[in-house]
């Protein structure tokens, strides 16, 4: 036998050697759930190690994680109910506590990298991510609102805003808006290819922010569709996009592969709310071994093209590696 690959298998060193892929922790980005109020740090049913902090308690929560390695952050808010209205206003409002934590994680942590969530979603009493007319979401008239929240979360010193509500032509129109303001320097990662999955179950119920009435698939992609991943990709990139996003990430590896192989900018995938729970209920289960899955995980979704993961798993994964 001329070639054995099991040479090359042979002991940790070698398999060291030529591991392939490797996740740093500077790839991972850390979702992490803000509440209103102090002294705040509640559990989430399905999202067992997951949390909704005050700001007091996410200030602590970030210092841990720096201090684990972690330095790239995105913050999602839950907006109590009497805030929601149907134009989504409190997103850009001044006593926003979401805009203030903005102000205090990068002025504790001028370092880190913070990004933001774009989408009328957990401020809009219609729990869509656009605008609401009889039942139909509006394209065209959505866009000036998160010019808006991209613009007030830019004063409070983002440094990615994450346009996630698969709106058209929303990349452009906040490149624009941002830099007619004077935030040219504000990055913009664009939730590209955004499924209507099952898969953000969980998240919705950590925010309260499931669709009051019908269901995401007139603006999010089919899961059925491949192609048409190409089509999105190249539209964010023309209009100005910094990152490109495939979302969710494992039932999506092919997505990830493709936008990799024809992207010039940085493809990020997030590792959604469902898929952690899906693998933390088997670990919880002793059906699966997590400190052995949840990194092939990881792996498989940066093997598949991924240059930047967001994930749920971040801190454990950080604390694996430090052991
Ligand atoms: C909202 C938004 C969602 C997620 C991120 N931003 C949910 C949705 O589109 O309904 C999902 C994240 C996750 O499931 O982890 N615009």
């Amino acid at each position: 036998m001329q070639s054995r690959p099991r040479r090359n298998r042979r002991n940790t060193a070698i398999r060291s050697m030529v591991q392939e892929t490797r996740v740093h922790l500077d790839q991972l980005i850390y979702p992490l759930f803000l509440v209103s109020g102090d002294e705040i740090k509640e559990s989430i049913d399905s999202l067992p190690g997951l949390y909704r902090f005050s700001l007091d308690q996410l200030l602590i929560e970030i210092k841990e994680c720096v201090d684990l390695g972690i330095n790239n952050y995105v913050l999602f808010p839950s907006i109590p109910e009497e805030f929601k209205d149907s134009k989504a206003s409190y997103s850009y409002d001044p006593a926003n506590f979401y805009l203030e934590a903005i102000k205090q994680v990068k002025s504790h942590f001028p370092q880190v990298f913070l990004m933001s969530d774009v989408a009328m979603d957990p401020y809009n009493s219609d729990g869509h991510d656009g605008l609401v007319q009889n039942g139909e979401i509006i394209n065209d008239a959505t866009l000036p609102i998160l010019v808006k929240m991209a613009i007030a979360q830019a004063k409070a010193g983002i440094d990615v805003v994450g346009p996630s509500d698969m709106m058209d032509g929303r990349v452009a129109y906040l490149r624009e808006g941002l830099d007619e303001a004077g935030f040219e320097k504000v990055g913009i990662m664009s939730y590209t290819a955004k499924y209507a999955s099952a898969f953000y179950g969980p998240f919705r119920d950590a925010l309260d922010s499931a669709p009051k009435a019908g269901d995401k698939k007139t603006y999010q992609m089919d899961p059925a569709n491949r192609r048409e991943a190409m089509r999105e990709a190249a539209l964010d990139i023309e209009e100005g996009a910094d990152f490109i996003m495939v979302k969710p990430a494992l039932c999506y590896l092919d997505i990830i592969s493709d936008l990799q192989d024809i992207s010039e900018i940085p493809v990020a995938a997030y590792n959604v709310s469902g898929e952690y729970a899906m693998l933390k209920a088997a670990c919880m289960n002793g059906w699966l071994n997590y400190d052995q899955a949840m990194p092939e995980m990881l792996q498989s979704i940066v093997r598949a093209g991924a240059d930047i993961v967001l994930t749920y798993f971040a801190k454990d994964y950080a604390k694996l590696l430090s052991r």
